[in-house]
């Protein structure tokens, strides 16, 4: 019952989001659908249409517009944008760097995820420090760094991931994301694979995402999104940090190389399907 309904929708939707962020050529919930017509059974994309309908209003459309604001702006002690910032692309290109990413980058000599490379862009080009509010601030909507990272993040709506592998140490991270994804540990046992390994399993009401599914997985890894339980956007960073506390293991270190390891692998495992950017999760 519920299938040729929600096929309706993005004709029903073809107007409005456009109005909010006029660079995105598709709208998100368009990219989605194409994603459910592959696996039109799929109980995790399917579990609530409630969330299909609201995504025509996401709030992250907002986020993502301030966010272009500050990217624009002079901004920190040197006074001046983000525009000579380089994603992977080339500096100041933003259309599809995100799915691209982690990547190397041969300044830093490290392999580096998104939320990393706007910390280093903050602090070499802008001369933010550490400690200043801008560059620590990682999480809700009103912070510098959801703003941005969904403005960036955006750009890449509807193109298919594709982290590059050709650098050694790109190879070595996904592999370690492999094995960090693999392990279980703690007091529960548990490894992502425990929750993450079968499609449709569920805790309570929420349907998880198969990994092995790159069409469930893709929306899995689509952030920033609106997470309409938090009422704000978060990032991956924070959803990586969310399922460890669900294993019951220690929190991870934010924006070490363990957690941007993991961010390679899943990004791997999505490889080939569109980002859906800005995302609404439940
Ligand atoms: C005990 C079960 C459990 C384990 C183990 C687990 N997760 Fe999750 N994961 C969840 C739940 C539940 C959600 C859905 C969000 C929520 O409602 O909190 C989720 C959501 C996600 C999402 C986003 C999908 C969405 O719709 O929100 C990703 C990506 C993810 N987990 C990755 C991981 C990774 C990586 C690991 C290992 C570090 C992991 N998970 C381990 C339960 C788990």
């Amino acid at each position: 019952m519920i299938r040729p309904m929600l096929l309706a929708l993005p004709l029903a939707l073809a107007v409005g989001v456009t109005a909010h962020a006029d660079h995105l050529k598709e709208n998100p919930v368009d990219v989605l659908m194409r994603v459910i017509e592959e696996v039109p059974d799929s109980p995790y994309l399917l579990q609530s249409e409630q969330n299909l309908m609201m995504m025509e209003d996401n709030p992250n459309l907002w986020t993502v517009e301030d966010g272009k604001d500050l990217f624009y702006a002079a901004r920190g002690p040197n006074n001046v944008s983000l525009e000579t910032c380089d994603f992977g692309k080339g500096p100041g290109e933003l259309e599809g760097a995100y799915a691209e990413m982690p990547r190397y980058f041969e300044d830093t000599g490290r392999v580096m995820d998104l939320e990393a490379r706007l910390v280093h862009c903050m602090m070499e080009i802008q001369g933010f420090a550490a400690d200043d509010p801008a560059v620590r601030q990682r999480h809700g909507s009103g912070s510098d760094h959801m703003k941005l990272q969904s403005y960036i993040a955006s750009w890449s709506n509807g193109i298919p991931w594709n982290p590059p592998m050709d650098h050694p140490l790109e190879r070595a991270m996904r592999d370690a994301g492999e094995y960090i994804f693999y392990r279980r540990a703690g007091s529960l046992d548990m490894s992502c694979q425990t929750c993450h390994y079968e499609t449709g399993k569920r805790i309570r009401a929420s349907v998880l995402p198969n990994s092995r599914v790159p069409q469930e997985w893709t929306k899995a890894i689509s952030w920033p999104a609106f997470r309409v339980g938090h009422d704000h956007s978060r990032s991956s960073q924070h959803r990586i940090r969310g399922c460890y506390w669900q294993m019951r293991q220690a929190g991870p270190v934010a924006g070490s190389d363990g957690t941007i390891a993991l961010i390679s692998f899943w990004t791997d495992l999505a490889r080939g399907q569109p980002a859906i950017l800005p995302d609404m999760k439940r």
